[in-house]
Formats: structure tokens, C-alpha cells, sequence
């Protein structure tokens, strides 16, 4: 059996109240309380919680039943069966406005009480559900609704993507054909500027050289990118000394790291003989070194190379700011930086590029690395490739 309907019974005529209590225990209801005016009936309901409320609607005091059902239907949805001998059309009126669930006319006897309170009960709970499904299905519409945007989203986001790369690729395509010009140009100039007594000349033709260069970088990493992303990085392996090839890059190395306040140490076997494709594999230790220097604070930086017959690993360490917990998940990824473009020039795509090369390779790369402690980026290549081993 389920617990019995809990009601507070508002009647400020104490025989009246009396005879109600009596009735309604008899007939199977709890009474929470009786009590004789607003103020006391909106503060046992508040406490004991019941599940209806009869109402005088005339009661003494300031409030009479109406205002205090107000309260009961707007702050404790509580349904309010009014009680009422007579009431002058008016305050009738007022009633109707706080959607009572009953009137019940005095006098009236014990089964018109239970039918009416029952009804009340019953209406109520009925609204109830119905106010529930009406925000479970606002609430699931809503989801709906999120989710549909979040589509939306991503598909906008993928366009704008497409469109980047698309632009990214023939920007780079077209760039690449007069810098190139202009290079050998450069180039040609600088070689009958070396003959000029100028020494501000010759100074100023080397720079212009040399930006010239930077350049020319920047955008074969945007083409790489591209052909990356098309799927279109072609190795041409060969066999060649690794020793020989990690010193030669370091070198290229040891002038701008000295401009930077770090000295860079090779530590390397004497010969270390595999296949791989010398410039793609320049390119990743060009790439990693490039980022020690920049990133490496002035402090020293170690370039390490060591082989078994299956693999060799090269490590770049270096003892700079490192990279925050937070962003060294990311740094493989095109356009990813972990610092500010202001402070360190680059476009992001040096370890995106070294990564894809590497893997190209069946190789692996990874990063340790502690803020303001350094960083150390590993590269692990496999000594043959598997299907060069074969043949
Ligand atoms: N040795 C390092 N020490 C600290 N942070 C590094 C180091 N190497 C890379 N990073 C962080 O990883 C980010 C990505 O490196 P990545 O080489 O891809 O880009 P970049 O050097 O900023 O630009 P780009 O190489 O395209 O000129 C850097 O911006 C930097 O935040
Ligand atoms: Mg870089």
C-alpha cells in the first residue's frame, strides 16, 4: 500500500477544523497540520511538505486564502482546494486567477471532501508529468539541436581547411618559380659584387642573398606540406654514411648556435652505413637543430648518433625553455607552436615535416622535454629499409 495523501488543512474556525481533521483521518489521509491563517499555513507547508492544501479562503489576518494559495501555487507548487461558505464575486474572481484544483462549498459532507480531493490530487499530478515530458522534450530537442550545430561546425571547418591547404599549395607552387629566378640572380650579382671595393656592397648583396634563402626555406616547407598532405613525399634512398652526413649538418649549425651563445657538440661513431634518403633525413636533423638554436637559450646543444644493425637513433638535445606539458602533445602537428610568433619567428611545420619524413622512413620520433629545463627530440630509423633489405 502506498502512503497516504498528506494535507494541511487551513481553517480558521476551530470547530470547523476540528471536524475536518477528524473526517479526513477517518477516511484514510494523514493531516499534517490545522492552522488558522496565512502566514502560519505557508510555513507548515514549507516544513512538512504535504501534498495538497484545504483552503479557507476567508481567514484572519492581513492574507486571506487566495493570497496565501498564490504562495503555495507559484513558490511550493502545492495544488489549493479552496473551502468557502459564500464569497462575493470579486474575491471569487481573485481565486480563479491562482488555478485552484477545487471548490468545495460549505456545507459539505465527508465523500464530496474525498471526490475533491482526489480529483485535485490526481489533476495535479497529471500537470506534473505533463510539465516533465514538455522539458524532457525540450531538453532532448536541445540536444538534438547541439548536435546538428556541432555538425555544422565541423563541416564548415573542414571546408575552410580544404580551402587553406588548397590555397597554401598553389601559393607555394607559384612563389617557388621566380624566387628560384631570382636566386641565381642574386647569385650572379653577388659574384661580381665580391670583385667591388665596396665592402658595404658586397655586405648588402650577401644579405640579400641570404634572406633570399631564408625564403626560399620558408616556402619549400609550405610545399612539402603540401606534398605531404597529398600524399606525395617521394624518398630516394641510398646508401650513405650517417656520421658523415649529421657532422656536415651540424657544421652548417655551429655558426648560428654560436651567435646565439650555445656551442654545439657532435658525438658520433666514426662511420655509421645505411640507406635512407640523405636529403630528407638533412632535412630533419636541419629542423630539429634549427629549433635547438632557437629555442635552445643560449645553452649547449648536443647532437648524438648512435647505431645497432637494426636501427640507429640520432638524439638533439638541447637545455633551453622546453615546452609546457600542455602543448608538447601538439607539436608534431602543422601549425602547431608552443610559443609566441612574435617572440620566435617560424611557421610551426619543422617537426610536422621532420615527423612525416621520419615515418616515411618507418622511423619514429619523439620529444622529452621540461619547461626551462630543455628539450630532447629522438629519432629512431631503421637501418635498412625493409624493402631495400631484400633487394
Ligand atoms: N627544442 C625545442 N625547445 C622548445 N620548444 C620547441 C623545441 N622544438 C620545437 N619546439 C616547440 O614546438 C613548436 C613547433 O616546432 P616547429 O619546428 O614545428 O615550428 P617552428 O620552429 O615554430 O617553426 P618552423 O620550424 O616552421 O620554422 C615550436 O613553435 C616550439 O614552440
Ligand atoms: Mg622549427
Amino acid at each position: 500500500m502506498s502512503a497516504p495523501w498528506k494535507i494541511l488543512v487551513v481553517e480558521d474556525e476551530n470547530i470547523v477544523a476540528m471536524d475536518l481533521r477528524t473526517s479526513l483521518i477517518a477516511s484514510g489521509y494523514d493531516v499534517t497540520d490545522t492552522v488558522g491563517t496565512a502566514l502560519e499555513a505557508i510555513d507548515s507547508a514549507q516544513r512538512r511538505k504535504p501534498d495538497l492544501v484545504l483552503m479557507d479562503i476567508r481567514l484572519r489576518g492581513e492574507m486571506d486564502g487566495v493570497a496565501a494559495a498564490d504562495v503555495m501555487r507559484t513558490q511550493l507548487a502545492l495544488p489549493v482546494v479552496y473551502l468557502t461558505a459564500f464569497s462575493d464575486e470579486p474575491t471569487l474572481r481573485r481565486a480563479r486567477v491562482t488555478e485552484p484544483f477545487g471548490y468545495l462549498l460549505k456545507p459539505f459532507d465527508e465523500r464530496e471532501l474525498n471526490i475533491a480531493i482526489e480529483l485535485a490530487i490526481y489533476r495535479h499530478q497529471a500537470q506534473r508529468e505533463h510539465e516533465n515530458f514538455l522539458r524532457e522534450q525540450a531538453a532532448r530537442a536541445a540536444v538534438e539541436e547541439r548536435a546538428l550545430e556541432n555538425a555544422r561546425l565541423y563541416q564548415a571547418a573542414r571546408e575552410a581547411v580544404a580551402v587553406r591547404d588548397e590555397f597554401l599549395s598553389v601559393a607555394s607552387h607559384e612563389l617557388r618559380t621566380p624566387l628560384t629566378a631570382m636566386l641565381l640572380t642574386v647569385q650572379g650579382l653577388e659574384r661580381v659584387v665580391q670583385r667591388s671595393q665596396d665592402e658595404r656592397l658586397r655586405e648588402r648583396t650577401a644579405r640579400v642573398a641570404q634572406q633570399l634563402g631564408r625564403l626560399i626555406k620558408l616556402v619549400d616547407s609550405l610545399l612539402d606540406v603540401s606534398r605531404i598532405k597529398a600524399g606525395r613525399i617521394e624518398l630516394s634512398p641510398e646508401e650513405f654514411d650517417l656520421s658523415a652526413l649529421a657532422t656536415e649538418v651540424a657544421a652548417r649549425f655551429i655558426e648560428p648556435a654560436r651567435e646565439n651563445g650555445s656551442t654545439l657538440v657532435v658525438r658520433a661513431p666514426d662511420r655509421l652505413v645505411g640507406v635512407w634518403d640523405p636529403l630528407r633525413v638533412d632535412q630533419v636533423l636541419t629542423n630539429l637543430l634549427s629549433n635547438a638554436v632557437k629555442f635552445g637559450a643560449g645553452k649547449p646543444i648536443e647532437l648524438a648518433l648512435q647505431g645497432d644493425d637494426a636501427a640507429v637513433r640520432l638524439v638533439v638535445a638541447d637545455r633551453g625553455i622546453g615546452i609546457s606539458k600542455d602543448k608538447i602533445a601538439s607539436v608534431f602537428e602543422r601549425f602547431e607552436r608552443a610559443v609566441p610568433v612574435r617572440k620566435y619567428g617560424g611557421l610551426g611545420l619543422g617537426l610536422y615535416i621532420a615527423r612525416q619524413l621520419v615515418e616515411a622512413h618507418g622511423g619514429r620520433i619523439e620529444v622529452q622535454s621540461e619547461p626551462g629545463q630543455g628539450s630532447t627530440f629522438i629519432v629512431q630509423l631503421p637501418r635498412w629499409r625493409p624493402d631495400s633489405a631484400a633487394s
